[in-house]
């Protein structure tokens, strides 16, 4: 495939994808989509490729969002399309990806950008990054997994603050909040994440993507969190310790937990 809207740079087994639509502050059209899902996927079957690092060109941002031009007069069909086909293409595919993906939050990265961030396994951002769920300004809601994947990154009472006032927190308020694991100068952002894939690399890439397999697999959505929660305090019941326990506290003493 031939390239418009982005470009890779590859050097000692590290790919580095850039989204190059500076004029529109890199937000994704449905090419840009399609053109990621591809890059991805030839990046992840070449053996030769052991860390991918994405970026947006310009120094003002990651990417302002999803390309709002192109979905301003969908239907409800359409827009659940959009949705559905963003989700599958481009961050369902990149969260599940065996090669580990790191984003370079170099700017803003709002909406569909900042989905787009939370679906890579890891964030470093520049200082001036600044990040947020702008959609309810616009009459929506994040449709490419900005309300399953923010609340697991920064907990419930934070995404929901986030997503109801549709603001952006900067770099220091997102490495507070554990959105980054890292906040650096824009000139040290590439440098010091080469750096992190550069460990990530002396590694096995086979154990690797079965961390990731493992990691992904506690947060699958169709798995319910709150039968296994029913399951588990059940089981509870029916061990020594919670007889020792409860028993302990209903004689006032302190419990001796037998450890079964
Ligand atoms: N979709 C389409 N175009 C976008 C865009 C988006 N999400 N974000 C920015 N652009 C375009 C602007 O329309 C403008 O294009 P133009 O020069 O042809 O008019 C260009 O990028 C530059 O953006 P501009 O708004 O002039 O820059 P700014 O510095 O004044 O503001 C932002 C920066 C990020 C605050 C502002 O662009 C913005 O709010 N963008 C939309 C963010 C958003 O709601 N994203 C979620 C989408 S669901």
């Amino acid at each position: 495939m031939d390239y418009e809207n982005i470009y890779i740079e590859e050097e000692n087994q590290l790919a580095t994808i850039v989204i190059n639509r500076p004029k529109k502050l890199n937000a994704l059209n449905r090419r840009t989509i399609e053109e990621l899902h591809v890059a991805f996927k030839e990046l992840d079957e070449d053996s030769e490729t052991k860390v991918i690092i994405i970026t947006g060109s310009g120094d003002k941002a990651f990417v302002a969002g999803a390309d709002i031009s192109e979905f301003a007069d969908f239907s409800v069909k359409e827009g659940r399309q959009l949705a559905a086909a963003g989700q599958r293409q481009l961050f369902d595919f990149v969260e599940n990806l065996s090669t580990p993906v790191i984003a370079a939050i170099n700017g803003f990265a709002l909406g569909g950008g900042l989905e787009l961030a939370m679906a890579c396994h890891f964030r470093v951002a520049s200082s001036n990054a600044r990040m947020g769920l702008p959609e309810v300004s616009l009459g929506v809601i994040p449709g490419y997994g900005g309300t399953q994947r923010l609340p697991q990154l920064v907990g419930k009472g934070r995404a929901m603050e986030m997503i109801m006032t549709a603001g952006m927190i900067d770099s220091d308020k997102a490495f507070g909040y554990g959105l980054v694991n890292h906040v650096v100068s824009s000139e040290e952002l590439l440098p010091f994440c080469k750096k992190i894939a550069s460990r990530i690399s002396n590694n096995s890439s086979v154990a690797i993507k079965h961390a990731i397999k493992a990691v992904n697999a506690g947060f699958k959505y169709d798995a319910d969190g709150y039968s296994v929660e029913i399951d588990a305090f059940g089981t509870c019941f029916g061990t020594d310790d919670f007889k020792e326990g409860t028993t302990a506290f209903l004689e006032k003493r302190k419990a001796d937990f037998p450890g079964s």
